[in-house]
């Protein structure tokens, strides 16, 4: 519902971005919403409708740069509206959505397709990632420049790595002309021979075929000679190996364009979650070692990562119920993303910071494709979440707004969630019937 003024009081407002202009990162105070936008933070508010929100946090929506919505295509695994339904009550106000559908996002009469769609279905901000190459087969690059002027926000082959390290310099040299990210799914798929799961022991002892981190690190090492060489911004998707975050961090000391996002799941799950062969953790890349969960998070916690992105990738029983090395890679992402860094922020002891934890969710993820969300800024739309740090909430299947349920986090209890979310000052998931 549309509020003309609203005044959200009484919360914790944490708005990471106001470092930048010296402004207050956290503090207790009231939010101001008038015609869609954010007028005022401040005590004691006035306004024709004021929600008292008890010290429940206030942060600006949060940004993904990485969902699959599956739409055109593929809709009996999600769609736009149920895949931005998921976004909104999971505090996503903005998604960026990867170009493996049906077909392709890789012209500009798809990508108007998802712009449209995504503004028909009126919850949360939509944005299409154009594919890299035509059909993602890796052979000749796509329709960059029309798919660009009808509104892709970078362009990525996920899902498959750009095999051709020609094809990327030119893709990167293309790109650089627009100033577009490049967003590479980083697999050599010769050293990661068609593997399931991550290489080591726990793929020995079960018996499934697997790949070796260096299929990740190997192509992020070749990446990054010709992200220096061109200068074009390169992206590292879902980044799962200590080896990449360490040669992302040596990348950015030497001052190259590059940035990186991590998913929730490489942040907290290891190759020992697969040993029951649920096919629910079975995602590419694969699930790795604690050691590199460990890394992942220091990594996302001094700046090395940028963000937290979900790589939410819903998919069907028909896909999931089958045998592990015969199952689509993938699992949910946008309903689970918050409680588990919540939970993994507590258990780090105050190493991962509420306001660091806000800013990979928002400032991060915004500032890497240069949108203009992520920040609570007076004068700014109102994208805004309110969060309940002790909510407590059973991830079940009846609870999940996406159409799929494929998702290894299925009967845990976890302390913290989205409880409204709002894009330009319209409420697009209110847990709790606060606005109704
Ligand atoms: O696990 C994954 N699932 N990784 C990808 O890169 C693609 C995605 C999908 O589209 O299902």
């Amino acid at each position: 519902m549309a509020q003309s003024e609203l005044v959200l009081a009484n919360g914790r407002v944490i708005d990471p971005a106001a470092a930048r202009t010296g402004g207050s990162v956290d503090r207790h105070a009231d939010v101001r919403i008038q015609d869609g936008k954010i007028v005022e933070i401040g005590a004691g508010l006035r306004g024709a409708r004021v929600i008292d929100l008890g010290g429940l946090w206030v942060v600006p929506g949060f940004v993904d740069l990485h969902v699959h919505l599956r739409e055109p295509g593929q809709e009996y695994k999600e769609d736009i509206v149920t895949g931005t339904r998921a976004a909104a009550a999971g505090g996503f106000t903005t998604v960026c959505c990867m170009p493996n559908t049906r077909p392709v996002n890789d012209q500009r009469a798809v990508t108007e397709l998802i712009v449209r769609r995504g503004r028909e279905a009126g919850l949360v901000r939509v944005h299409p990632i154009g594919a890299i190459t035509v059909g993602l087969e890796g052979q000749a690059l796509a329709e960059i420049a029309e798919m660009r002027s009808a509104g892709i926000v970078a362009i990525s082959d996920d899902g498959r790595p750009v095999m051709n390290a020609g094809l990327l310099r030119r893709a990167m040299e293309y790109a650089r002309t627009f100033g577009l990210p490049v967003v590479q799914h980083a697999e050599d798929l010769d050293l990661a021979e068609g593997g399931s799961m991550n290489e080591g022991a726990v793929a020995t002892r079960i018996g499934v075929r697997s790949q070796p981190v260096c299929a990740e690190s190997a192509m992020v090492a070749r990446d990054l000679e010709i992200c220096g060489y061109t200068g074009a911004h390169y992206h590292v998707a879902h980044a799962s190996a200590a080896r990449t975050a360490h040669l992302v961090r040596d990348a950015k000391r030497r001052g190259l364009p590059v940035t990186a996002e991590v998913t929730p799941h490489h942040l907290v799950l290891t190759d020992e979650s697969c040993s029951h062969y649920d096919t629910n953790t079975k995602v590419m890349p694969p699930l790795r070692t604690r050691a590199d969960c460990e890394a992942l998070l220091e990594a996302l916690i001094d700046g090395t990562i940028d963000c937290v992105a979900t790589d939410h990738a819903p998919h069907s029983p028909v896909e999931k119920h089958v045998e592990f090395e015969c199952a689509a890679p993938g699992m949910l992402g946008l309903e689970t993303a918050l409680p588990i860094l919540l939970e993994l922020a507590r258990d780090s002891g105050g190493k991962l910071s509420i306001p660091r934890l806000i800013e990979v969710f928002t400032d991060g993820p915004a500032r890497v494709f240069g949108l203009p969300s992520g920040t609570l800024a007076p004068g700014v739309v109102a994208d805004l979440t309110v969060i309940d740090p002790d909510r407590v909430n059973q991830v079940s299947t009846e609870g999940l707004s996406s159409r799929s349920k494929n998702t290894p986090f299925l009967g845990r209890t976890f302390r913290g969630r989205a409880v409204l979310t709002m894009v330009g000052g319209r409420t697009v998931h209110d847990l709790d019937g606060r606005l109704a």
